[in-house]
C-alpha cells in the first residue's frame, strides 16, 4: 500500500526526514536526486539513522558509527550486524509516496 508521507521538497541531499509509516520509522533520503526510502532503527542500539551523517549513498548511525548503503539498507561496518529493509519510494505530484 502506498503512503503519502509528506512534501518532496522537503528532502534535500544529505538531510534525510524520518517519517512514520504503519508503525514503521522510515528515513527519506536523496541521493544524486533520487528518493530512497530505508528503515530508520539502527539494528544495533536505538538510534535513528536519519539523523546520523550521510556522505554520498552512505548513512552512519549517530550512536556507534555503524554505516549503511542507502540504497540496498546492506550494513557496511560494524558494530550493526544485519541489514536495513528499504522500501519503494516515487515522487509524485511534488509528495513523496512510501510503499509499506
Ligand atoms: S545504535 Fe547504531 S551503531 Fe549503535
Amino acid at each position: 500500500m502506498w503512503h503519502d508521507v509528506g512534501a518532496a521538497d522537503e528532502v534535500a541531499e544529505e538531510e534525510p526526514i524520518s517519517v512514520k509509516v504503519a508503525d514503521q520509522e522510515i528515513g527519506i533520503y536523496r541521493v544524486g536526486g533520487k528518493l530512497y526510502a530505508m528503515e530508520d532503527i539502527c539494528p544495533h542500539a536505538y538510534a535513528l539513522l536519519s539523523m546520523g551523517f550521510v556522505e554520498g549513498e552512505e548513512v552512519e548511525c549517530p550512536l556507534h558509527g555503524a554505516l549503511f548503503h542507502i540504497p540496498t539498507g546492506k550494513c557496511l561496518a560494524e558494530p550493526a550486524d544485519r541489514d536495513v529493509a528499504t522500501f519503494p519510494v516515487r515522487e509524485e505530484n511534488g509528495r513523496i509516496m512510501v510503499e509499506v
